[in-house]
């Protein structure tokens, strides 16, 4: 078992290993769980004062207002008391959602979080950020909460879809980009059964745990884990979402590799490449740069002061810079060019 300590802006600890202990805190519980690894709720609750048990289906659907209303009134029916936890059981939706659900109940109570997926195990269950989805857009209500410990117990992963553990992974390449670190650049090997796993999701989720804990309100630092999302997310518009956000953000990290070797930085290209190649990413939508650009000038919007994209210059060298658009438009057909060729 791996134990990593968040430091900011609460301290908390990140469990990762095979079948953790189960912390026993004398208080009631609600446990909000995807029914893909209710085996694990009902261990949790058998061991604790569990108050309410309430299973919500993993996916982007659930990560609602209605759904959010929903459990807050649950909470509120079963007379949960301020002193109460919320345990999330599932992927990053769920502990988006569940998170946010302890953010707002009696205006906070405590949380912890049990991520299921690769990708809640590096990326969503780390760092506090906690919210729901509108019609207008994704993430677009929510708060900063930290959990109080997160518990990523591997031995869920056998049960999750191929394609979902290695998408998962594309963050914790991400996150081997930002911290510098070459081995979580290689994942080739790794199945929930491989011994190598622990210590590649315990690096990846280090790096996380380190961003957050010095840019905890995304001033700065924070802003490096975008890398890949802002052409990732147009990719993801411009499919109308029939490409995942595991595989948009690889396509958006080769574009930032393009970036990073044009602006005279290192090339970190054929290591994109074989990450799409190991995630079978599909072809990206067709769009050309106009269209996409109208994508990305939409997210834009969500800051008053200009887009900086993130361009990696090695491993470990990140930086955020505004990038003339010719220069966009040039990586653009690069990237289009090395797209059509890669035999995904
Ligand atoms: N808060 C953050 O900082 C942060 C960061 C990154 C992503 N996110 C959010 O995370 C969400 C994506 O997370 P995700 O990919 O885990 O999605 P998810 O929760 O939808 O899980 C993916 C699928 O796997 C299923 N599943 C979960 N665990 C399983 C298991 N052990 N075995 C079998 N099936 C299982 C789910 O039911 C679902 O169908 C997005 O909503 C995104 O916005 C949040």
């Amino acid at each position: 078992m791996t134990e990593i300590l968040v430091e900011k802006p609460s301290e908390y600890r990140l469990f990762i290993g095979r079948d953790l202990k189960v912390p026993k805190p004398k208080v009631p519980l609600a446990i909000i769980y995807d029914p893909k690894v209710g085996y694990l709720a009902e261990k949790l609750a058998g061991v604790n004062n569990q108050q309410v048990m309430e299973a919500i289906p993993g996916g982007e659907e659930s990560k609602s207002l209605a759904v959010y209303e929903r459990l807050l009134r649950r909470l509120a029916q079963a007379g949960l008391p301020r002193d109460a936890e919320v345990w999330a059981v599932g992927g990053g939706t769920i502990t988006d959602l569940a998170g946010f659900v302890a953010a707002g109940y009696l205006r906070g109570v405590a949380w912890r979080a049990w991520p299921t997926t690769t990708l809640a195990m590096v990326d969503a269950a780390i760092g506090g950020k906690t919210g729901v989805n509108l019609p207008e857009g994704k993430n677009l209500v929510g708060a900063f909460h930290p959990p109080r410990g997160v518990y990523a117990d591997l031995t869920t992963l056998a049960t999750l879809a191929t394609n979902r553990f290695r998408e998962g992974l594309v963050e914790a390449f991400k996150h081997g980009l930002i911290g510098g670190d070459w081995r979580l650049l290689e994942p080739w090997e790794l199945h929930p059964q491989a011994d190598a796993l622990e210590p590649y999701l315990a690096r990846a989720a280090a790096v996380k745990a380190d961003v957050v804990s010095g840019d905890y309100q995304e001033q700065g630092e924070r802003m490096k884990l975008n890398l890949g999302h802002t052409l990732g997310h147009a990719l993801e518009a411009a499919s109308n979402h029939g490409l995942s956000h595991g595989h948009a953000v690889a396509y958006g990290m080769l574009f930032a590799a393009l970036l990073g070797r044009q602006r005279g930085g290192a090339d970190l290209t054929e290591h994109a490449l074989t990450l799409l190649r190991w995630t079978e990413a599909p072809s990206p939508p067709t769009a050309s740069w106009p269209e996409l650009a109208a994508y990305i000038g939409r997210d834009k919007k969500k800051r008053s002061d200009g887009l900086r994209w993130v361009v990696p210059y090695a491993l470990g060298d990140l930086r955020l810079e505004e990038v003339p658009e010719d220069e966009l438009k040039s990586a653009f057909a690069e990237w289009r060019e090395l797209v059509a060729g890669y035999a995904g």
